[in-house]
């Protein structure tokens, strides 16, 4: 090109890079789960989940030895948490109910009027201030007694959601306009069957198939109720939000092997429900088909979906919910090498091992790499493979050790992550809204407290479980704001913190 050419191209570029900026419309949140900040574990009729029992049985899966019972005591402190949520200037707020609050037994036949009041409350408490509630229904505390019964690999269970659905749309649904059923069926289903999280079960490759079809099909139904019975009058929204790594090939000769990968890890999660042709992706359905032949399997370890149970699941969506972290590589496992069982090591199934890149930082977590261009590649390849879907990213943020307020690579992080979905929407894809994981620290699964992700630091060890704002707060209050990922803003660390 000629230089004057060039000249043309850059004053294009250049100016857009430098003005940027969000749509209007484009919605910026922040999340929490319901295990991980309430606490009030036993308080009223609430009655035992998987987590209550896992934390308190098996205290060396996690890592401190920590519990839940406690958490944020977000359960008596959700006025706080929608104060910080305020002074963001946020859209909407992301949490999740737990089921055995609302329905002590698990079933939908007594409904705890006290877990009913408590999110009531903090409904109308976040929007008498004009933020928008988004609920998941199933953020991994699954009531015991259900548990009991064989959790996620009962058939049942997929009814027994849909009434709990029904109890949650009927109770909140006219206050209430995004749902997420389900969050992360990937480590519902291929962690909690792999021993490392609640239940603690050890049946992968076949528990975690049987979980995989049930989740899909939970889902599937309470969409579909809430599709008959409650859109016509309250206009709502539901999806469910899957867990999505992306995947570069470490060398050109893992190409195929990382395309096999992406079926397993995203699309059996997807295909089912955002393909035009619905099932099972056929490329992870052959191949699974065949290993269990080989195996000696009388049927595939993958169960099949009937015909009205694909139709059932085709299309049950309003918008594609995503969480996303990390990028890894992907290699063959060498003869006899060892695949961790960690989600984030590999994946036995196909004989595969995760790695990344030399040249992407690092953080505290060993299956965490920062990799920003990951999102984009992962966003406009949804568009690719599912067409012109609202695409809300239900969860992004970053780990540390919690030790500093100023928590510069946090905010390092976001804006380089920000800055790809504004590439992504610039790329086409419709990415309607984005959630920060998360607003405050809280009990991180096997991390416990060790692994922090919050947007303000909270004090454990004090009753009052002060919450205290970091520099990554202020700097997402004023890109809220302004939906500029260059806003200014000030943080001032004069308010230190005991344990900071
Ligand atoms: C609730 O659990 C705590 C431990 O987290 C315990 O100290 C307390 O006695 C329990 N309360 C009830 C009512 O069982």
């Amino acid at each position: 090109m000629t230089w004057m050419q060039a000249v043309i191209i850059c004053a294009a570029v250049c100016v857009a890079a430098a003005e940027r900026r969000f749509p209007e419309g484009f919605k910026f949140g922040a999340a929490t789960a319901s295990y991980q900040v309430e606490g009030a574990w036993n308080v009223s009729d609430k009655g035992e989940n998987i987590w209550d029992r896992f934390v308190h049985s098996r205290p060396e899966a996690i890592s401190d030895r920590s519990t839940g019972d406690v958490a944020c005591d977000s359960y008596h402190r959700w006025q706080e948490d929608i104060q910080l949520l305020v002074d963001m200037n946020v859209d909407f707020y992301r949490f999740s109910i737990s089921w055995s609050r609302l329905l002590p037994t698990g079933f939908s036949q007594r409904v705890s009027a006290d877990g009913a009041r408590y999110y009531g409350d903090l409904i109308d408490g976040l929007l008498a201030k004009g933020i928008e509630p988004i609920v998941t229904l199933y953020h991994w505390d699954l009531p015991q007694p259900l548990q009991d019964l064989g959790g996620w690999a009962n058939p049942m269970i997929s009814d027994w959601f849909a009434d709990y659905a029904r109890v949650a749309y009927n109770l909140y649904g006219d206050r209430v306009k995004t749902w997420v059923t389900i969050n992360e069926p990937t480590v519902i289903c291929d962690i909690g069957y792999n021993n490392l999280i609640a239940p603690g079960l050890e049946s992968e490759g076949r528990g975690s198939y049987l979980c995989t079809k049930h989740v899909l099909l939970a889902h599937a139904k309470a969409y579909r109720l809430y599709e008959r019975d409650f859109k016509p009058k309250y206009q709502g929204q539901v999806s469910l939000t899957n867990h999505m790594m992306w995947f570069e090939p470490a060398t050109e000769q893992d190409v195929e092997l990382t395309e096999l990968v992406k079926t397993l890890s995203i699309q059996r999660y997807c295909h089912p429900i955002f393909s035009s042709e619905g099932g099972w992706p056929p490329a992870l359905e052959r191949y699974i088909a065949e290993k269990s032949r080989e195996e000696g399997e009388p049927r595939s370890r993958l169960p099949p979906f009937t015909q009205e149970e694909k139709e059932m699941l085709r299309g049950s969506y309003d918008y594609l919910g995503l969480n996303h972290y990390t990028t890894r590589t992907v290699r063959p496992a060498a003869p006899g090498e060892h695949i961790g069982t960690h989600l984030f090591d590999g994946f036995k199934e196909l004989g595969v091992v995760l790695g990344a890149k030399p040249e992407w930082p690092t953080t505290m977590s060993h299956w965490f790499m920062v990799h920003p261009e990951g999102l984009r590649a992962l966003l406009v390849s949804m568009k690719q493979q599912y067409g012109d879907v609202p695409i809300f990213i239900m969860e992004n943020g970053l780990s540390d050790t919690g030790a500093d307020l100023d928590d510069q690579p946090r905010v390092d992080y976001y804006r380089s992550y920000l800055e790809q979905v504004l590439l992504a929407i610039e790329d086409g894809v419709r990415v309607v809204g984005y959630t920060a994981w998360s607003l405050l620290d809280n009990f991180e699964w096997m991390d416990g407290y060790q692994s922090r992700y919050g947007l303000h630091h909270v004090d454990f060890s004090s009753e009052l479980r002060t919450r205290t704002a970091r520099r990554s707060a202020r700097y997402y209050a004023a890109v809220a704001r302004t939906k500029d990922i260059h806003a200014q803003y000030q943080f001032n660390k004069t308010n230190t913190v005991k344990g900071v």
